[in-house]
């Protein structure tokens, strides 16, 4: 068992400090003119900012070898902190992604109640209304093609017991995005688990088709089942089939995000009123026998035909949220790297696709899942870890 005490981690994180004093001093290497911090690798090229570890801008070229800015995001970093009401864009929710049931649960026979931010106080959700996607973190290392971001969330906050240390990095190899989330509960057991709650759009709203994501195709091999919720997406304990044909039914052939819209089953598949998707796809695997995830071949596949870029997800978690954004409005502007002229420069009803790599939502008030080593963390125990890495290709 891997045991890194508190004070190895404060001096880490002196040690690292430094060396991003003097890194950022380099210029090229500190945030540009909008506050955000480039790294790059050939045929890739990200703009990450400190709140709450957020990626903004990923560009990647296209079929025809025009560079698009396929993830949502402002123009400008300082935008995030005055704009309360942005969907978790781009972040790292925290420090416990998606739901919490009635803002409770139970570790060790004590209840623990956390600070209630959706549906009228009936849950938490993402960590809280000043969860982790909404604070600033430190930039604790960066260089041409890396950024690691830290941040030290003390007990309590959000209600949460104990104190977690966590560094998100993320680096860029060739044509390849890498994510790796390390978390330690450095003074109590508690509630750990992370994601990266980016919004794609992998035609950057240039297509003049549609300026929605309903004709991207998405692949989705291990996932038959899905986690039963109710008509406000709180996991009601039962896993579901995602029966061969059914508008979940993502595992057995790749189809379109569009493709079932017009099924009557769709509506409230993504809670009450709801037409589309808001899921959480169990990643089943284990079944085939021992596997690598590196090269276990993707969890997911998305791609569009407009700009010929395909994305796939290879990941070491074993659950897969997609949210169709149902709820976007035309209220959320694109930014000036996105678009088609005449347009309005806005992300409409269904204009995005988040995904999101993560563990069984809510198993922290399901202890028959029997989620608890990965999913509650205490001093001394293995840190908690996520790793995921986004290959894009594009058709030729
Ligand atoms: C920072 O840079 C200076 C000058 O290159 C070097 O002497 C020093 O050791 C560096 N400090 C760290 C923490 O890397
Ligand atoms: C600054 O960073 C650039 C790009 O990585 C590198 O080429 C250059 O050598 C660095 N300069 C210093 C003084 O470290
Ligand atoms: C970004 O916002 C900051 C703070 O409002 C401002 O100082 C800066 O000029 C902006 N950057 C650009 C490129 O507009
Ligand atoms: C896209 O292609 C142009 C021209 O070859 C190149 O300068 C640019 O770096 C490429 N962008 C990415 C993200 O690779
Ligand atoms: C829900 O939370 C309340 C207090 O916030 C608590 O009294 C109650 O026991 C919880 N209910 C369940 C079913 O966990
Ligand atoms: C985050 O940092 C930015 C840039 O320094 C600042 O404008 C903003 O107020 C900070 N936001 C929060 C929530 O601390
Ligand atoms: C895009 O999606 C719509 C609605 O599902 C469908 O009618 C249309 O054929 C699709 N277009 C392409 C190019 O796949
Ligand atoms: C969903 O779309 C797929 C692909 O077009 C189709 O095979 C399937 O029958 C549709 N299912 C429903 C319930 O409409
Ligand atoms: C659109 O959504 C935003 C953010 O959820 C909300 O504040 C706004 O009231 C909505 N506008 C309309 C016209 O529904």
């Amino acid at each position: 068992m891997l045991t890194i005490s508190r004070l190895t981690v404060v001096s880490l994180l002196a040690a690292t400090a430094a060396f991003a004093q003097n890194s950022t001093a380099n210029t090229t290497l500190g945030p540009n003119v909008d506050g955000k911090y480039e790294i790059s690798a050939e045929g890739i090229r990200g703009l990450f900012i400190p709140y709450g570890a957020s990626i903004s801008n990923l560009f990647i070229n296209d079929t025809n070898g025009i560079e698009r800015d396929i993830v949502l995001g402002f123009d400008n970093a300082s935008h995030y902190s005055v704009d309360a009401f942005h969907p978790h864009l781009g972040g790292v929710p925290g420090r416990y992604a998606n739901r919490i049931k009635n803002s409770s649960f139970v570790i060790d026979d004590v209840e623990y109640h956390v600070t209630p931010n959706e549906n009228n106080g009936e849950d938490t959700l993402h960590g809280g209304p000043d969860g982790w996607d909404y604070r600033n973190f430190t930039v604790v290392a960066h260089t041409s093609d890396s950024i690691t971001f830290s941040i030290v969330d003390p007990d309590g906050k959000e209600g949460f017991p104990g104190e977690v240390i966590s560094y998100i990095t993320y680096t860029m190899t060739p044509n390849a995005w890498h994510l790796k989330m390390v978390a330690l509960a450095t003074t109590k057991k508690t509630p750990i688990m992370l994601s990266s709650h980016t919004y794609w759009n992998l035609d950057a709203f240039a297509n003049p088709d549609t300026p929605t994501a309903l004709n991207h195709t998405v692949h989705l091999p291990y996932s038959g089942q899905r986690v039963g919720v109710d008509g406000i997406l709180i996991p009601d304990g039962t896993i579901l089939p995602n029966q061969q044909y059914s508008v979940n039914d993502f595992w057995s052939a790749p189809k379109q995000i569009g493709a079932n819209f017009t099924a009557p089953e769709l509506d409230g598949n993504c809670g009450t009123n709801c037409i589309g998707y808001d899921t959480c796809y169990l990643v089943n695997r284990a079944q085939n026998g021992p596997y690598d995830w590196r090269t276990a071949g993707p969890v997911a596949t998305a791609e569009s035909e407009f700009t010929g870029i395909s994305v796939s997800i290879f990941t070491d978690q074993e659950a897969f949220q997609v949210y169709s954004c149902g709820g976007q409005n035309g209220s959320l502007p694109i930014k000036s790297t996105q678009g088609l002229q005449g347009r309005p420069r806005v992300v409409e009803q269904y204009g995005c696709l988040v995904f999101e790599v993560e563990d069984w939502i809510d198993a922290i008030n399901q202890p028959e899942w029997q989620r608890e080593k990965r999913q509650i963390f205490g001093p001394g125990d293995d840190p908690y870890v996520l790793e995921a890495r986004y290959e894009f290709s594009v058709k030729s």
